[in-house]
């Protein structure tokens, strides 16, 4: 809790939220107007106003107003603004429990309004407002320039995902990134410190470095990317969290296959920091503006159409026909309305980018009966925690005034482990939901699996059907679908709605119309730059699309000439090479890398940067250091045996050799234009050529 409340009595709590409440509402008033709000005296509140300025809650500033009544102004501080979020919270949960004392008392029953988690209780209701982090509009105004002399923080993605929750309630009942006692808590028992179930991790991961200029207590203004302040944190704690722990409790396993795992252990900060938000503006958005809903719009909207009954659909793909007939089945069954709530935030690497998506969806709205379905946009960055997840999708949905949801097989699930295994079984979303869902106050739809039956001509849950020994059961994989689409070949209507296709086609042509990346890795003086460049002259030769070539030493001198080679300098290379060639793949272009790129996590990186817009083939040239050494081109590793080039690759620095490359060559006794020419019937047997 906030370090500022200790020793207030009940009565100044009271006293400190109605002021701070006023101020916030009408700032511009008069000393006199406020009084007679409050229904104080001018001398009660001007020593209600010198305390909360004592406690940094509010700035009495001068308004060179001749009337003396008008004479200050009162501005409540970053610190006000959090505080009183707190104040309201207790001031609503006194309250209910005063009411539902006198409730018992005239009824003999309990209202089922008040009890200690307040909130939780009241959340039952689907159509009341869920509490948001924001302060008023005239607030935040001021907020912004003040919180503009705070040390900031620039938010990373994900983290204006999840700030972009918590604010807007869709996090609730989370005040802000957990404390440590509460991520100590969700990690281990999937419950914040005071026992309220919340299955995530909601963290703020932050450098070292930056976080040694961190005081506890202090205030930090939080940045989206393009430095637009969304809003600030009191930071209550600061720790070096056990990431191998928090994988294994929350994700099952420490294994770097899974994304969520990997992104915490290559791409979080090691350090966390915890605290109450106070929101100033939401983050902006540019697209689909109309079909983003905050939890409150979305429940006011259900209250206009009198919908008491909302099943949620939580998606990251493309909606078929086989989902269509789902969540009909599932609205029908739970007789309530339908949201379809995709995922618009971050998803799994190599999903289908949300622009499509959306205008997927679009297409496959005009099929459902406007009167009772709706489709809202969620800018949810997924972790894909298979069972944790669903229950955290199912706790967002109900903080959305939604009363259903449906769970899937396999819900939010992550792929496969570095065995080759699936992380969850296919069915254990669905009962961890089931077993959280009376605490958690919605209800699971759960997913029927559905297939088309050819003779019917109609989709059934494949469970319901009895005489399958007799009728053909078709069913198109994500896996299939992706091959028939990158093959150019025939998706059949029975499966998706051909605007649907359509979309696809268009940003996923045929694989020998997109873009890819070439990465070769390998030593020094292995022979990657001759293979590269002979490689390059034969793509052009074919012709069809531009070639690019990044060569280690091209790359060095025009976009990294101020780096050496320690290993932050040489992942900060290949992750602008990366960089580049993405951008290349994306735009339907050929980029050839010819880096020494020795570190797997980095190559790891590079290849999810790519694989979202195109195919990327690691190539290690896999010609020894022996070799290398004896050819000694440049002369280098003379230089480096001879300790005047340090930190020099396979003498004095590390290579990771790569254990999943698409393809590893021999140069040893082979001509080059025979190595390059390897590599074309690789990409002609990729489809990524055409013979
Ligand atoms: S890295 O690790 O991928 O960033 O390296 P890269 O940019 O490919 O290196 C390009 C060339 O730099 C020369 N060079 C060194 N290589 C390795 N270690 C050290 N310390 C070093 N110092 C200079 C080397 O000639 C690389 O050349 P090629 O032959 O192109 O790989």
């Amino acid at each position: 809790m906030s370090i500022l409340t200790q020793n207030r009595s009940v009565e100044d709590e009271d006293h400190l939220f109605r002021l701070l409440r006023q101020l916030d509402i009408a700032p511009q008033a008069s000393q006199r107007a406020t009084a007679t709000a409050l229904g104080i005296s001018l001398g009660r509140l001007n020593a209600q106003l010198r305390v909360a300025a004592d406690a940094g809650l509010i700035k009495i500033t001068d308004r060179d107003d001749t009337d003396k009544r008008k004479r200050f102004a009162y501005v409540i501080t970053l610190r006000g603004g959090s505080e009183k979020n707190r104040l309201t919270d207790a001031f609503l949960k006194r309250k209910f429990t005063e009411y539902d004392a006198l409730h018992a008392e005239l009824t003999g029953t309990t209202s089922g309004l008040s009890p200690f988690k307040h909130r939780t209780k009241l959340m039952q209701n689907n159509l009341a407002p869920v509490p948001e982090l924001y302060v008023s509009y005239d607030s935040s105004q001021k907020m912004k320039l003040e919180a503009a002399d705070l040390t900031s923080h620039d938010l990373t993605p994900r983290q204006i995902c999840d700030l972009e929750l918590l604010m807007n309630g869709g996090f609730n009942p989370l005040k802000g990134f957990l404390s440590e006692a509460d991520y100590n808590g969700v990690v281990d028992n999937m419950r914040l410190a005071d026992g309220t179930l919340w299955p995530m991790p909601i963290t703020l991961d932050v450098k070292a470095d930056y976080a040694d200029t961190v005081e506890i207590g202090q205030d930090i203004a939080l940045r989206d990317q393009e430095g637009v302040i969304l809003g600030t944190m009191t930071v209550t704690d600061k720790w070096t969290p056990n990431k191998a722990h928090e994988a294994e409790k929350v994700f099952g396993a420490d294994d770097s296959a899974h994304p969520a795992v990997n992104y915490l252990h290559n791409t979080a900060g090691d350090v966390y920091l915890g605290g109450p938000v106070t929101g100033i503006q939401q983050p902006v958005h540019y697209d689909f503006r109309a079909r983003r809903d905050t939890p409150n719009e979305l429940r006011a909207y259900f209250r206009k159409m009198g919908w008491r009954k909302v099943v949620a659909f939580q998606t990251r793909n493309p909606l078929h026909r086989a989902h269509q007939e789902l969540t009909f089945r599932a609205a029908k069954e739970a007789q309530a309305n339908l949201l379809i709530h995709p995922v618009v935030g971050l998803t799994k690497p190599g999903d289908v980018d949300h622009f499509t998506r959306v205008r997927c969806y679009e297409a496959v709205l005009d099929q459902y009966p406007s009167s009772t379905t709706a489709m809202s946009l969620l800018n949810l960055a997924m972790r894909m925690a298979g069972p944790r997840e669903a229950v955290w999708h199912g706790l967002i949905r109900k903080n959305h005034g939604c009363t259903h949801f449906i769970v899937g097989r396999d819900h939010a699930g992550p792929g496969n482990n570095s065995q080759g295994e699936d992380f969850y079984g296919p069915y254990d979303a669905q009962d961890l939901f089931r077993e959280h869902q009376e605490e958690m106050g919605i209800i699971m739809v759960d997913f029927k699996h559905m297939v088309w039956v050819s003779e019917r001509a109609q989709y059934e849950a494949m469970d319901e059907i009895k005489d399958k020994e007799d009728v053909t059961i078709l069913n198109i994989s994500g896996t299939e679908l992706r091959r028939r689409l990158v093959e150019g070949l025939e998706i059949p209507e029975w499966f998706s709605f051909p605007q649907v296709v359509a979309e696809l086609r268009k940003t996923k042509p045929a694989r020998d119309k997109q873009g890819f990346t070439v990465f070769l890795t390998g030593f020094s003086g292995s022979g990657k730059s001759t293979i590269a460049n002979a490689l390059m002259v034969k793509l052009m030769e074919m012709g069809g699309r531009p070639v690019t070539l990044l060569d280690g030493d091209i790359v060095r001198k025009n976009l990294s000439s101020e780096l050496g080679f320690s290993k932050e300098h040489r992942d900060l290379n290949i992750r602008r090479i990366g960089y580049v060639a993405s951008e290349i793949t994306k735009n339907g272009g050929i980029a050839i890398c010819a880096p020494i790129a020795p570190y797997a996590t980095t190559r790891r990186a590079v290849r999810e940067d790519i694989e979202g817009f195109g195919a990327f083939i690691e190539i290690h040239v896999a010609t020894s250091i022996e070799e290398c050494e004896r050819r000694d081109r440049k002369g280098l590793y003379k230089l480096a045996r001879a300790g005047k080039i340090k930190e020099f690759t396979g003498i004095s620095d590390p290579y990771d050799v790569p254990t999943n490359p698409e393809m590893s060559m021999e140069t040893e006794n082979v001509e080059v234009d025979n190595c390059a020419h390897q590599i074309i019937l690789k990409l002609e047997s990729m489809g990524l050529i055409k013979a």
